[in-house]
């Protein structure tokens, strides 16, 4: 089971901005002299991007995906201070206190689906998860894989959960069909059903309240629409009970 709260680092050196990514994620190093790649809670994606980072990274882990470790990144903006980039001085000015680190993975390439094939086991966890939180963001063009010491982990869920950012159509969109079509693993060989049949009896709504718990408060403050923090915890756990408990979501290799 999972521990109820993600390890908190503070941030000592803010040593280079990741210009690939483009929420312009930093690579930092903390107090444990671990090196963390840092998505800020100022960036002009917004909190909700770390919210989905933490839950579906941590639902991803619990059911055997492989994700780098997420922490909680404390943030002092001035260790930009000797930032020549403006750009970089107004995020970190932006983003004190809470941030959210993974794990740096040294060295790592990107995962080129030509070059590295996961098999259809592993092909097919990572469609079913990505159809079931929604992601929008594992295509060939962007897998948002990296390959580790010969090894593929998953990287950046920002961009799933996408029905918080319309939570009167949240209910509606937990039926909708996940589309496949530019999957990265489309073209691997997915065992879908397989993968189906192992995950779905997993994801109980204990699981889902662990993952969801361990979203810090304050990115889930004052939204609209909600009277307390608990509040919008439950609307992110009855959106996945539900979109779990159907079918429709699955993409067509599927059927
Ligand atoms: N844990 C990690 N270890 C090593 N490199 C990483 C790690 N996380 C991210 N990167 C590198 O940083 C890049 C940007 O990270 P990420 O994709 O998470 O950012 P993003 O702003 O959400 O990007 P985008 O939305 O453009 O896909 C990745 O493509 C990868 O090259
Ligand atoms: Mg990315």
């Amino acid at each position: 089971m999972l521990i109820g709260v993600l390890r908190e680092v503070t941030a000592t050196r803010y040593v280079l901005p990741l210009r690939e990514g483009g929420s312009l994620p930093g690579l930092v190093e903390a107090d444990d002299l671990g090196m963390y790649v840092v998505k800020f809670v100022g960036a002009g994606q917004g909190r909700k991007t770390l919210v989905a980072e933490v839950v579906a990274g941590e639902l991803g882990r619990a059911l055997g995906l492989p994700v780098p470790e997420l922490v909680v990144a404390g943030i002092d903006p001035v260790i930009g201070r000797g930032e020549p980039d403006f750009e970089v001085q107004e995020l970190l000015k932006a983003s004190g206190g809470r941030n959210l680190g993974m794990d740096y993975l040294p060295g790592a390439l990107a995962f080129d689906p030509l070059v590295y094939d996961v098999g259809p086991d592993l092909a097919g966890r990572v469609l079913w998860f990505d159809a079931l939180i929604g992601n929008v963001d594992r295509t060939w063009r962007n897998p948002n894989m990296l390959v580790w010491n010969g090894a593929p982990f998953l990287i950046d869920h920002g961009a799933s959960l996408i029905f918080h950012h319309n939570w009167p159509g949240a209910a509606k969109a937990a039926e909708r069909r996940y589309d496949a079509t530019d999957h990265v693993m489309a073209g691997a060989a997915p065992d879908l059903a397989g993968a189906d049949a192992d995950l779905r009896g997993r994801v109980t709504e204990e699981l889902l309240r662990a993952v969801v718990d361990l979203v810090p408060e304050v990115w889930l403050a004052d939204e609209p629409g909600f009277g307390s923090v608990a509040e919008v915890r439950d609307a992110y756990v009855d959106h996945l009970r539900a979109r779990v408990a159907g079918t429709g979501w699955l993409p067509e290799v599927a059927r």
